[in-house]
C-alpha cells in the first residue's frame, strides 16, 4: 500500500500557513553569486528558491512531492521530482545545495547527505537550515509532528555536523539562532583523496 504523503495535501495551503520563515541568515551564510548553480533540495513550493532565483545563474527545486512542487512552478521556479536519497543528477554539478527544515523529514538522512555531497561541485557548499531540536518550542513540534504521524527525525545539528566530518576534504561548521541550527558542510577545491572518489558513483 502507498503511503500517505502528508506535503501533497498541504501543498496548495503551505506558504500561507509556513511561509514567513526568514531567509536572511540563509542567504548570508550561502555567499551567493551570479555564477552560482543552486540546489534547493526538499525545496517544496519554491519558497526559498524564488528569493534566491535573482542573485545566482540557476536555481532549482528538488523535492518528492508533486503537491508542493505545483507551487514551484506558479513562481517560475525550474523543479524536478525525486527523493534525495537517490538523485537524477551527475556528480559535480552545484555550487551551493541548500535544504531547509526538510532533513528532519527525510527517510534516509546518510544517504541524503552521501547524495548532496556527491553532486557538490569543488569549493561549493551544502547549508542545512534545520529547528534547533534543543529548543523547548521545537521540542514541542518534533510532538505534534509524531502525533501527525509525519516520521520526523529531528537530529542536533552536531550529529548532522559528525556525518559529514567523515567526508575528505568536507569543513563543517555549525552556527545557531533562536531556535534554528545551520550546518554548513564546504568542499574544499584541493585534490580529493582516494577514500572520497571510491564513495562517487
Ligand atoms: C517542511 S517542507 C520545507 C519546504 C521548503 N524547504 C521550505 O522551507 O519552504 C519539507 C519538504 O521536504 C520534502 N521531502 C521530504 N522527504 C523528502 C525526500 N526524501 N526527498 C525529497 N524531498 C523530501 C517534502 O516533500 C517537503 O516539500
Amino acid at each position: 500500500m502507498a503511503k500517505f504523503e502528508h506535503f501533497n495535501v498541504i501543498g496548495p495551503i503551505y506558504d500561507r500557513i509556513f511561509g514567513r520563515g526568514s531567509v536572511d541568515n540563509l542567504l548570508e551564510l550561502c555567499r551567493f553569486n551570479s555564477t552560482n548553480n543552486v540546489l534547493d533540495l526538499g525545496g517544496g513550493t519554491g519558497r526559498v528558491a524564488a528569493a534566491i532565483k535573482p542573485l545566482v545563474q540557476i536555481v532549482i527545486v528538488g523535492d518528492s512531492a508533486m503537491g508542493m512542487l505545483k507551487e514551484a512552478r506558479l513562481k517560475e521556479v525550474e523543479d524536478f521530482m525525486a527523493y534525495s536519497e537517490c538523485l537524477p543528477l551527475t556528480k559535480h554539478s552545484f555550487d551551493r545545495i541548500i535544504m531547509v527544515d526538510a532533513f528532519h523529514h527525510l527517510a534516509d538522512q546518510e544517504l541524503t547527505l552521501r547524495e548532496m555531497w556527491r553532486v557538490l561541485n569543488l569549493g561549493g557548499m551544502i547549508v542545512i537550515e534545520e529547528p534547533d531540536i534543543s529548543n523547548f518550542w521545537v521540542k514541542l513540534i518534533a510532538v505534534g509532528e509524531k502525533l501527525l504521524l509525519m516520521r520526523s527525525r529531528f537530529l542536533r545539528p552536531e550529529t548532522i555536523a559528525q556525518m559529514a566530518e567523515q567526508y575528505d576534504d568536507a569543513d563543517v561548521s555549525v552556527k545557531k539562532s533562536k531556535g534554528v541550527a545551520w550546518v554548513i558542510i564546504e568542499k574544499l577545491s584541493k585534490e580529493r583523496g582516494a577514500s572520497d572518489v571510491r564513495d562517487e558513483r
